[in-house]
């Protein structure tokens, strides 16, 4: 092990020299504070304060092994098997998309929206869940909800009701493929949200190695021909599915926010639709409320 002593100044060098030329000085030491969270128990002020600290073998082998692990280019995320979301830690795997920010945008729009929604008890169906980032938040932040999340990967769910689990929510899962299943045969909903895969084929090129070369492919691409198939299956399915006054919301790939919203309209059973921003002023949501 190349680390000159025990100290966490040195394994921060030993990060340094292993992992600089994959990630920006910034980048890096956001991920060495992660790792010294996950295997220290160290918030961000206590990695600064405690750099000069002895850190013990076991400790120190799981730290050196980690930044090992980093150098072959495994994201950060699925090398901890852990992710942040709205404030909850979530479980990952190479079968679940890492959770963005931008989903936690939505997050956050849903629970301000149904707060002050007139809507009765609220019966959300989530498609596409991942990891369960999505179902499992709502749940936390509106108890009285019941929670439907689909995925197609088996792997993915598992994934999934583990956070469940972790998170004490209540939510049913159900293994579905969205394109070929009738979801609506035995339960309609009054809320609807998604997260489908919407990133074209031909944009894998112009992605981080660190995504493509890692994260699950099912997960995040569409053809290139089909690009809104995932949003206009889940439009017709709205037609059963969603309840009257229910609401839709998407999580959608700027490029093609207006023609989903163009399809939206078209089918003239919402009452309005509406594109909004994400933080970063792109054209990244949908919400929608059925006639
Ligand atoms: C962009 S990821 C979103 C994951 C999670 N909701 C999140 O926001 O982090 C899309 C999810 O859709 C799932 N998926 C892909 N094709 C599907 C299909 N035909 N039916 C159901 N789920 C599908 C993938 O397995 C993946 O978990």
């Amino acid at each position: 092990m190349r680390i000159a002593s025990n100290k966490l100044s040195d394994l921060y060098e030993f990060y340094k020299s292993e992992l600089s030329s994959i990630y920006d000085s910034g980048e890096l030491y956001a991920i060495f504070e992660l790792v010294c969270e996950k295997f220290l128990g160290y918030s961000k002020s206590q990695v600064k304060s405690n750099f000069q600290e002895k850190i013990n073998q076991s400790d120190l082998i799981n730290i050196y092994n980690t930044g090992k692990e980093l150098q072959k280019g495994i994201p950060v995320q699925y090398v901890l098997k852990e992710a942040f979301f709205y404030g909850l830690t979530f479980r990952v795997s190479p079968a679940t998309l890492i959770p963005r920010p931008e989903t936690e945008e939505l997050v956050d729009l849903m629970i301000r929206e149904l707060k002050k929604s007139a809507l009765p008890k609220f019966q959300i169906l989530d498609i596409g869940t991942g990891s369960g980032c999505i179902p499992v938040t709502l749940k936390k932040y509106l108890p009285e909800a019941a929670v439907t999340a689909i995925d197609v990967s088996e792997e993915a769910l598992q994934i999934a009701k583990s956070n469940a689990i972790k998170h004490d929510t209540d939510i049913d899962f159900v293994l579905a493929d969205i394109l070929s299943t009738d979801i609506c045969h035995l339960q309609t909903f009054n809320v609807i949200v998604s997260n489908p895969p919407y990133v074209l084929n031909s944009e894998a090129t112009q992605m981080e190695e660190r995504v493509v070369n890692h994260e699950p492919h099912l997960a995040l691409f569409v053809e290139d021909n089909d690009p809104i198939i995932f949003y206009k299956r889940i439009v017709d399915l709205c037609t059963s599915c969603l309840e009257s006054r229910g609401l839709l919301f998407f999580e959608l790939n700027p490029m093609y926010a207006q023609p989903v919203k163009n399809y939206a309209d078209a089918g003239n059973f919402f009452i309005f639709t509406e594109i909004l921003n994400d933080m970063s002023g792109k054209q990244r949501f949908l919400k929608a409320q059925k006639k």
